[in-house]
């Protein structure tokens, strides 16, 4: 069974649906029937996305937006035209992200950034348009990409880290307010992709590797967690399963409760108890 905002006719707004896994959804929520808007910065891969939405839909059925999600200026430009244009949505997916790659003391200006589209655009998003899918009293969804990277924060990119963290908090503190609103028929879902082969991570690969998930399968399975009612779409690859995500979770929430050092897995005097504890031993 579909998720009831599924519909025919019904309308989903998808950010950063210019490619990628953003793309994939706005073409699976197209070929259900539902009105798309997709939401990008970069005009030219809108355009591209477009033709790729009209195989599948038909011209009023589908609208492109260019906007910045990290200005609070243009996400609220872009709920006044998806108004004006299809009546406003039953589906707001905050998806857009960017990964130029970051270290804690250089680059002043990539911590800006991708803190502003990474955590400021999906709290944008989220407040702007969530009051009105609310208020209209239907099934909705907000669904909010996030990464794994914002749950264990391994070394090497500290700003998207943060920015992911953040969209995680938010996006918990959203479901609770949410599921705690009279009358509220909108839920809130925490998107955790695996390893996915798209612009952002291609770096300059044209064949998928084997152990990453094609954006498409990405979808299949958060639709499928969708209908299930999952809060957290926690997304296996080819190379880790379910089961690795969740030693990995808890032993990261382990450095709290048993008081080890922060990102204690690639601590060199831990490294024989994560290889124990992911054994099960
Ligand atoms: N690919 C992965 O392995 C992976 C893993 C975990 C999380 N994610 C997350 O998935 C989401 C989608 O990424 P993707 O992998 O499909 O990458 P992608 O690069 O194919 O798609 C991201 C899209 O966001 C757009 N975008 C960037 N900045 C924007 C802004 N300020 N305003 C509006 N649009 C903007 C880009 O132009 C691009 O079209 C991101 O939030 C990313 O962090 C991806």
């Amino acid at each position: 069974m579909p998720h009831p905002a599924i519909v025919k006719d019904n309308v989903a707004v998808i950010t950063g649906g210019a490619s990628g896994i953003g793309l994939a959804a706005a073409l699976a929520f197209a070929r259900a029937g539902m009105k798309v808007c997709i939401v990008d910065v970069d005009q030219a891969r809108l355009a591209e996305a477009a033709t790729k939405l009209s195989s599948v839909a038909s011209a009023t059925h589908v609208m492109t937006f260019a906007a910045d999600v990290g200005k609070l200026e243009s996400v609220k430009a872009l709920e006044r035209a998806v108004d004006a244009q299809f009546g406003g949505p039953d589906i707001l997916m905050n998806n857009a992200g960017i990964q130029p790659g970051s270290t804690l003391f250089a680059e002043p200006d990539n911590w800006q950034r991708i803190v502003d589209v990474n955590m400021w655009g999906i709290i944008n998003g989220s407040r702007i348009f969530a009051p009105q899918m609310i208020a209209r009293g239907k099934p909705g969804l907000i669904i909010n990409t996030g990464s794994k990277q914002g749950i264990t924060t391994p070394p090497g990119d500290p700003a998207y880290n943060v920015s992911k963290a953040g969209v995680k908090a938010f996006t918990e503190a959203l479901e609770h307010e949410l599921r705690n609103t009279k009358d509220c028929h909108v839920t809130a879902h925490l998107l955790i992709p695996g390893f996915v082969f798209t612009g952002l991570t291609a770096k300059g690969r044209i064949e998928k590797p084997a152990g990453a998930w094609t954006p498409e399968q990405t979808v299949d399975f958060m639709l499928d967690r969708l209908d299930a009612g999952d809060f957290y779409i926690l997304c296996p690859d080819n190379d880790v399963p379910r089961a690795l995500d969740e030693k990995r979770i808890l032993w990261a929430a382990g450095d709290i409760v048993e008081n080890r050092p922060p990102l204690s897995r690639w601590h060199p005097d831990y490294a024989d108890a994560f290889a124990k504890f992911v054994k099960g031993e």
